[in-house]
């Protein structure tokens, strides 16, 4: 009778220990169900928003990449990728104006949004020259050498060696167009130093540094320049209508 009594708990107890046992293995495998549909199901959103698509009207690779980097939740995109091979004509006397002009005629034979940039070297003694004619300024078809050289001998005699370099941004964006402007003021040193950089680099030491741009890198120049400000703001105003 004792046996039998004790067998009858036993096999209780193994029957309840069974039914917990399933319990929680019921519990568990519900669990991770559950776990498994929600991530399935979970809508991409990133997928969902399509990146705002702008054209940077610009030749120049290292320009196009620069941008493309400080701005990732924009598409930004060449000439290039969107079969634009014209020459596209710089006929304004100001920067604001060419840069318009570029803007313009991308939206205008391409129908996309459009960013376009023009920059000068504006020098006080010199009323403002080279300004929009600094890539040619010791004539057409002249490179920096030339154009460098040009600015040293017009500068010989003057007092007054300050200058700025001024970059204007052109965008047109869904119909609206909007202006950006990037200034980065300095002087004209009375000899070349440095290798870095390219145009005007050598001879420009912006305020505030012992150095010309030509002997900065890349990155150090980016955060003080006329271009780079002028980025930054576009940057700011894309951002602000992208969030
Ligand atoms: P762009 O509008 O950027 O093509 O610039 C026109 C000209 O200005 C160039 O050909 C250069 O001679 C000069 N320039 C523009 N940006 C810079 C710069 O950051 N450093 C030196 N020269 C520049």
């Amino acid at each position: 009778m004792n046996y039998n009594k004790k067998t009858y708990y036993e096999k209780t107890r193994n029957n309840l220990n069974l039914v917990f046992i399933k319990l929680a293995l019921y519990l568990y495998l519900s669990l991770r169900l559950k776990l498994t549909l929600s991530i399935v199901e979970r809508p991409n959103f990133t997928s969902n928003i399509s990146k705002l698509k702008i054209v940077f009207a610009t030749n120049n690779p290292n320009k196009l990449k620069e941008v493309q980097q400080l701005l990732p939740s924009v598409e930004i995109v060449s000439l290039q990728e969107i079969g634009c091979f014209d020459d596209i004509p710089e006929t304004s006397n100001t920067l604001e104006g060419n840069a318009i002009i570029k803007a313009n005629f991308v939206t205008e034979n391409y129908e996309f949004d459009c960013f376009a940039d023009d920059t000068g070297l504006e020098v006080d003694a010199l009323n403002g020259s080279p300004g929009v004619y600094s890539s040619r300024y010791a004539g057409e078809g002249s490179d920096s050498e030339n154009n460098m050289r040009k600015l040293l001998t017009e500068l010989k005699n003057k007092q007054s060696r300050k200058a700025q370099f001024r970059t204007v941004i052109a965008l047109n964006l869904k119909g609206e167009q909007h202006l950006f402007e990037g200034i980065c003021k300095g002087e004209i040193l009375t000899e070349k130093q440095g290798k870095k950089g390219f145009g005007y680099d050598p001879i420009f030491k912006p305020s505030g540094f012992e150095t010309s741009f030509a002997q900065m890198t890349m990155a150090e120049k980016g955060t003080i320049s006329h271009r780079g400000k002028a980025i930054k703001k576009l940057i700011e105003f894309l951002n602000s209508i992208n969030n």
